[in-house]
């Protein structure tokens, strides 16, 4: 699917992220699964990881995400009208984290629901948040994104245990008077899936003994270097606007040899790029909201900065966003 920003303007108003606490290195890892630092640096640029405690779930750091989110862009939990939460990690299936979490923000009127797009579920939340409020049947829409993929790791498989961590981020989305969204591109090949899954997660092979994420991490690799470039260039194209004219690229986060790739085959100097893999790891729909807090906290992100997202993961599923990043909110 793409599509261009057409209607009502439309960009984000307000971020907010959050981490757990306990920061999991690279040694510490070592002492649990046969691997090393050198190893998992030289492979994925990864230093350290956040791990939620365990009594932590998704909706325990998605809510002060959304809390931030909320003080950021200026705007009460009862005034938000939509709720998406892009996760793989729910609390539970049902009910949705995105329900419980409009209950606890104080969001009566929010429609509120989850949605599963592996690592590119935020790219994909907001593109759905920005078709409602562009369409006028949402004036306020609050999208999350996040996962404690923790959980759902074989802590004695060494080949996924060291890629992913645990984070969320959560933007608002409202009507701007300049910039906001320009368009979206979103993908999906599920004759990929196999790649990469989580056994005994639904109503197909129940009995699975274990419900471990499972990868074959070669031919992600693959498929994430043929994507992000061909989401990235497709998108540009059909907004009519050129690599050159981006002023700073938001990959997502999940290996540095990934990112490294995309940005040079797509022609982007290093100084424009956000990387934050090193402190965060793999922190799936947590992990372009968290690059977007960074780039903004660093001032490489400012009101008017052509910002080009793309993220990729589960399903299998890529999508980019393109975005002018909002110097001003209208607000009825
Ligand atoms: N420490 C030490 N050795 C290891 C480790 C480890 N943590 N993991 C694997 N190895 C070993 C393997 O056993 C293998 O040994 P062998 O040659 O004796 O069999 C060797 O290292 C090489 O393994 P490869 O899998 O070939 O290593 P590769 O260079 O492909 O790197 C990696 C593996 C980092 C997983 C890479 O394939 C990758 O980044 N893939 C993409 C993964 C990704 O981005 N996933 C997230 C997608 S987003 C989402 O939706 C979740």
């Amino acid at each position: 699917m793409i599509g261009v920003a057409k209607g009502r303007k439309v960009g984000i108003t307000g971020l907010g992220v959050h981490v757990p606490e306990r920061i999991l290195d690279n040694d510490e890892l070592a002492t649990l699964v046969d691997t090393s630092d050198e190893w998992i640096m030289a492979r994925t640029g990864i230093r350290e990881r956040r791990i939620a405690a365990p009594e932590e779930a998704l909706t325990d750091i998605a809510r002060p995400a959304a809390i931030a989110a909320l003080a950021d862009a200026g705007v009460e939990a009862k005034d938000i009208d939509l709720l998406v939460c892009a996760t793989v990690t729910p609390d539970m299936m049902f009910p949705t984290s995105s329900a419980l979490l409009a209950d606890e923000l104080g969001a009566p009127d929010a429609a509120a629901y989850d949605l599963l797009a592996g690592c590119t579920g935020f790219v994909y939340a907001i593109a759905q948040a920005y078709g409602m409020v562009a369409a006028g049947l949402s004036e306020r829409a609050l999208v999350v994104g996040g996962d404690v993929l923790s959980k759902i790791l074989d802590w004695t498989d060494r080949s996924t245990l060291v890629l992913f961590g645990d984070g969320a981020g959560a933007v608002v989305l409202e009507p701007v008077d300049h910039g906001g969204f320009l368009g979206f591109e979103l993908g999906a090949d599920g004759g990929g899936g196999e790649h990469l899954w989580l056994p005994a997660s639904g109503s197909r092979r129940f009995d699975e003994p274990e419900s471990f994420v499972k990868m074959n991490g070669r031919e992600v690799f693959k498929f994430a270097t043929r994507v992000m470039i061909y989401s990235a260039e497709r998108l540009l194209e059909a907004c009519g606007r050129t690599i050159e004219d981006v002023d700073v690229y938001v990959p997502h986060q999940a290996n540095v040899r990934i990112i490294d790739y995309a940005t040079k085959k797509l022609g982007f100097p290093k100084e424009k790029v956000v990387v934050n893999v090193d402190r965060y790891g793999n922190t799936s729909s947590g992990s372009i909201p968290l690059a977007l807090a960074d780039g903004a906290a660093s001032g490489l992100i400012q009101p008017g900065s052509l910002v080009l997202m793309t993220g990729m993961g589960a399903g299998l599923t890529w999508g980019s966003a393109l975005i002018e990043w909002t110097d001003e909110v209208r607000r009825q």
